[in-house]
């Protein structure tokens, strides 16, 4: 308890130590080259560089982990590797302490193709792939990290995840990790997000359909069944339950569903034994339990109709999915917004109350993209206001007087 008070007090005078950076921050007419110190802009320059040029694309996560685990020991924290699959591992990092207030946390690994590192000296674009999701956030991250325990308070964790592009098993695993340190109090994630707080994203369910039918020659159709047409009924059903049946919010907007794949048959002249859709929605409200309902509903009559014919019609689902989740966004001086796509802040678990943020540089407009790349600025706001959010966060009231009702055995 002693600790958590003194780390209060502390973060308040680190808040009271930054002005000069925030007042150029605050000015958008500035003329400043650079937000940071020449130094501290060089580190974070070299240290994004070596990032992005070591590729590491879902499951290839090793040798980043590697170079980051030794960067990080270099800057004197504690490195903890824990192993996810064979060669792939999450880094833990933190100070003297292991279970601490804050955790700050971003993924290392990025989808294919892999592109090279570029850094444009006249227009400041830095590109390559992972600039921007999620290594864009990393380094402005260890920077922040780095240089309040430095000179303010060591009660700040860092954790590194792999395999977030592919449905997170780095962030299950961690929460899964009977070693893991106790639940933090604060969690600040980073994913591209423009530079402003997101208040939430929507939630996700992904499914694919299967149908069986018989084969015939398509001059004699009436000796088979086509699952194709089976497949033409059920994406019907779906669409019109896309248009008119699926759970919607002010906040997030519609449920979307988005068929992404669809195959079936093997020729035109072939009555079609066998087709597939893969299918995803972005779950605008309720939870996939509901929406499950919703699907096998809509399918129901169409399963009946085909089963009469002769066919089979398999749902399967891709994994539980989630609801949308809300995140919270109420620090001073951010822009919010909401987005669409996944993060790893369901992955995590944590206990009821502690406060979670979702904050980085860079859009998620080109992160997926063969032009992926932000701005130098870009990076170098993403320091302060990665710093500026673990010191509002670590003083705020609401999180005072949490700690004060603890303390008072209430
Ligand atoms: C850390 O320091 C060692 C010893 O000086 C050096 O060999 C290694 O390259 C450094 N690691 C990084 C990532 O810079
Ligand atoms: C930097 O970007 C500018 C503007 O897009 C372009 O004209 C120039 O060729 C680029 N420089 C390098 C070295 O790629
Ligand atoms: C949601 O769907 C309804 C009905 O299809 C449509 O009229 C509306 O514009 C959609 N809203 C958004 C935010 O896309
Ligand atoms: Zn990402």
């Amino acid at each position: 308890m002693l600790k958590c008070g003194l780390s209060l007090l502390l973060a308040a005078s680190a808040l009271a130590n930054l002005p000069q950076s925030q007042s150029t921050l605050n000015d958008p007419s500035s003329n400043y080259g650079s937000l940071l110190t020449l130094s501290e802009s060089a580190q974070l320059l070299h240290l994004h560089r070596k990032l992005v040029e070591i590729e590491s694309i879902t499951g290839n996560e090793h040798n980043v982990a590697e170079w980051l685990a030794s960067y990080l020991r270099n800057n004197s924290f504690t490195v903890e590797l824990q192993e996810v699959s064979p060669k792939r591992h999450n880094v833990l990092a933190y100070g003297k302490k292991r279970d601490t207030t804050v955790l700050v946390t971003s993924h290392i690994d990025t989808v294919p193709p892999f592109w090279p590192y570029y850094h444009n000296e006249t227009t400041h674009a830095i590109g390559g792939r992972g600039s921007v999701d999620a290594k864009g956030s990393v380094a402005p991250q260890i920077m922040a990290v780095q240089s309040l325990r430095e000179k303010f308070f060591d009660d700040l964790s860092l954790l590194f995840v792999v395999g977030e592009e592919t449905g997170g098993d780095g962030m299950r695993a961690f929460s899964a990790w009977e070693e893991r340190p106790k639940s933090y109090e604060v969690v600040i994630f980073g994913e591209p997000t423009e530079g402003k707080l997101v208040c939430g994203h929507k939630g996700m369910l992904g499914f694919t359909i299967r149908i069986q039918g018989k084969a015939a020659h398509s001059g004699y159709p009436w000796l088979g069944v086509s699952a194709n047409d089976v497949l033409l009924d059920a994406l019907g059903a779906l669409h019109h339950l896309r248009e008119s049946g699926l759970p919607w919010s002010e906040k997030y907007g519609n449920t979307t569903m988005n068929f992404g794949r669809v195959q079936g048959g093997v020729a035109a002249n072939v009555v079609a034994e066998t087709a597939e859709a893969r299918i995803a929605m972005r779950l605008a409200a309720g939870t996939p339990e509901l929406v499950r309902d919703l699907i096998l509903d809509s399918l129901s009559g169409v399963k009946e109709r085909s089963e009469k014919l002769g066919a089979t019609l398999e749902v399967q689902w891709g994994s539980e999915g989630y609801g949308p989740v809300d995140i919270d966004c109420d620090l001073e001086g951010f822009e919010t917004i909401t987005v669409n796509y996944g993060t790893d802040l369901p992955n995590l678990k944590v206990d009821q109350g502690v406060r979670r943020y979702l904050y980085g540089p860079g859009s998620i407009q080109v992160a997926h993209s063969d032009h992926e790349a932000l701005t130098r600025r870009e990076l170098e706001r993403a320091v302060l206001d990665y710093r500026r959010m673990i010191v509002e966060a670590t003083r705020m009231d609401k999180y005072q007087s949490r700690r004060q009702e603890e303390r008072m055995g209430m």
